[in-house]
């Protein structure tokens, strides 16, 4: 399978899409020698080519065009437009050029939710869905500036250093998730999930909630296998 996914991802003429957004986010994504990929392919179950598949959170829908060029014929995916503001039109276009259509879906932290079908395989590969920032606020304060209140999140310092703060999910929201991604699982099936980066190693009561799904965890490479039974 990793050789596999490896051959189909060469194949395939990344310029058009590095042409629409070149950044190196994208660029790391689409280069082989980078190993994106390589965690959660590691994972991947034996799976029919019409297996359903669904990619949430698609971002340049990369993993999902390497699917179809596998040979899948049933890959879908999804978006969130609370978190693509800025970049949606480039998505618009790569998600054109491969041929994917992600529908909307959002994730509400500690609700359960559905999907319009169930799955083979789910995955939700270098997500930050366990970011809680909506409720995050920021006040600024400084010499000559009235203290107001922002929602900012993301600051990058007189170093030049991005400082992205977020509250992660804690048991209850976790709790949630697994009891609706499993409800959209198919027998025998399963969610391969990357949360990014993992902040849970002095949290006792998460680890241990999710103690039977974690396959590696350290701050920049965790993998969740998430079954239905
Ligand atoms: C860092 S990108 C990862 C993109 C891609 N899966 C990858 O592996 O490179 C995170 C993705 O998760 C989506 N996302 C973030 N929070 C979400 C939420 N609460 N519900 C659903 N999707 C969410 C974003 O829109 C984005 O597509």
């Amino acid at each position: 399978m990793e050789k596999q996914f490896i051959n189909a991802m060469r194949s395939i003429d990344w310029q058009p899409a590095i042409d629409i957004r070149n950044v190196g986010y994208l660029k790391d994504s689409v280069d082989p020698d980078v190993g994106w990929w390589n965690s959660a392919i590691k994972y991947f179950p034996e799976l029919s080519y019409d297996a359903n598949i669904l990619d949430v959170g698609t971002w340049f829908g990369v993993f999902p065009r390497i699917l179809k060029e596998m040979g899948y014929t049933n890959v879908e995916c999804t978006e969130c437009a609370a978190h693509n503001t800025g970049v949606r039109d480039d998505l618009q276009r790569l998600h054109q050029l491969f041929d994917i259509a992600p529908f909307e879906f959002e994730v509400t932290p500690g609700k359960l939710f559905s999907l319009p079908k169930t799955y083979d395989l789910i995955t939700v590969l270098h997500t930050n869905m366990h970011w809680q920032i909506h409720d995050l606020y920021c006040i600024q304060k400084g010499d000559g500036i009235e203290p107001r209140i922002t929602k900012e999140w993301q600051v990058v310092d007189s170093n030049g250093i991005t400082n992205t703060f977020f509250v992660p999910w804690k048991v209850h929201e976790w709790q949630s998730f697994i009891d609706s991604i499993k409800q959209q699982l198919n027998p025998g099936g399963v969610c391969i999930m990357q949360p990014h980066p993992w902040p849970y190693d002095s949290e006792p009561e998460v680890t241990e909630l999710l103690a039977p799904y974690i396959k590696e965890h350290s701050v920049e490479h965790s993998i969740l296998c998430i079954t239905k039974d």
